[in-house]
């Protein structure tokens, strides 16, 4: 069944906002491997929560899981060393002392939220969980043109965001109810006779107002936003001056 963007909306339930990063429960069972590529497929990564600030808003949060979650978090086994997603080492991490956890089985190299206990267990990586995500969109609140928001994001993070998927789509929903400006620039431009996002993400999802002209867009108007109000994209001048989401 096709899940609509309304049904992920709904997911603001299980949303958890933490400032630059969003997490959802994902509700399908899979190995720590299928997991990351699900979650690096239509979110960021799998959940990961590096400082105290960070941990304490995904735990008072996690509760809203229905069963125990696989989290960023593993082990590499050669030096025995715990890593976020991402490639950070771990140095807080909030085991379950009171279940001696880790109990540091060899093959126990990955990382689950032990549901009533909100706490990390080491777990096979083999066994078949369901797991957090996360979205890892900022929303910038400055005033930039489009030209100017892609500089900015590709001087202090990776680049202008994707909305590539519905899932991300939703994430920057959700954190776009926090923007001053009616549109926020994504990475989404047209040059050359298409629509692209910058940081090559495929453009099979599409979030376009129907109403509005984007396959021959007038020559003003090749760079897209998300409009707050309509929850589309819309093409806009790329000299006017928005918040934007970067990654
Ligand atoms: C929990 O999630 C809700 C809904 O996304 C959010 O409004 C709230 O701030 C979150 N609480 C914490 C402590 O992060
Ligand atoms: C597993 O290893 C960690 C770190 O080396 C240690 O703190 C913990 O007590 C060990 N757990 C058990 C059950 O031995
Ligand atoms: C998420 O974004 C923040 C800000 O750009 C960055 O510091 C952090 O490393 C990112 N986290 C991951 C897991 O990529
Ligand atoms: C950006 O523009 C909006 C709308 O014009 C305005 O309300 C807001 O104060 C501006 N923000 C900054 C940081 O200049
Ligand atoms: C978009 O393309 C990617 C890779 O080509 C594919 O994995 C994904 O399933 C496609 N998504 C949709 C909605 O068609």
């Amino acid at each position: 069944m096709k899940t609509t963007l309304a049904v992920l909306l709904i997911m603001e339930l299980y949303g958890l906002s933490s400032g630059l990063k969003q997490h959802f429960f994902v509700d399908k069972q899979k190995k720590w491997c299928s997991a990351q590529q699900y979650c690096k497929t239509y979110f960021h990564s799998l959940s990961t929560f590096v400082s105290d600030t960070e941990k304490h808003r995904f735990l008072a949060n996690a509760s809203t899981q229905t069963s125990n979650a696989w989290v960023g978090l593993y082990k590499k086994p050669e030096i025995g060393v715990w890593k976020w997603s991402g490639g950070i080492d771990a140095v807080q991490i909030s085991w379950d002392n009171g279940m001696q956890q880790p109990n540091n089985l060899t093959t126990e190299n990955c990382a689950l939220l032990y549901k009533d206990r909100n706490a990390l267990h080491d777990e096979k990586c083999r066994e078949q969980l369901k797991f957090f995500c996360m979205t890892n969109f900022t929303l910038v609140l400055q005033n930039e043109t489009w030209d100017g928001a892609l500089e900015y994001c590709r001087t202090h993070y990776k680049d202008l965001a994707s909305l590539s998927t519905m899932e991300r789509m939703a994430s920057a929903l959700l954190e776009s109810t926090q923007a001053e400006t009616e549109y926020v620039w994504t990475g989404l431009r047209f040059l050359a006779g298409d629509w692209f996002w910058v940081n090559g993400d495929d453009l099979n999802y599409t979030a376009w107002d129907q109403n509005e002209q984007h396959q021959c867009p007038a020559r003003d108007l090749r760079c897209g936003a998300l409009d707050k109000q309509t929850h589309l994209w819309t093409n806009r001048n790329c000299d006017e001056k928005f918040s934007f989401f970067c990654q």
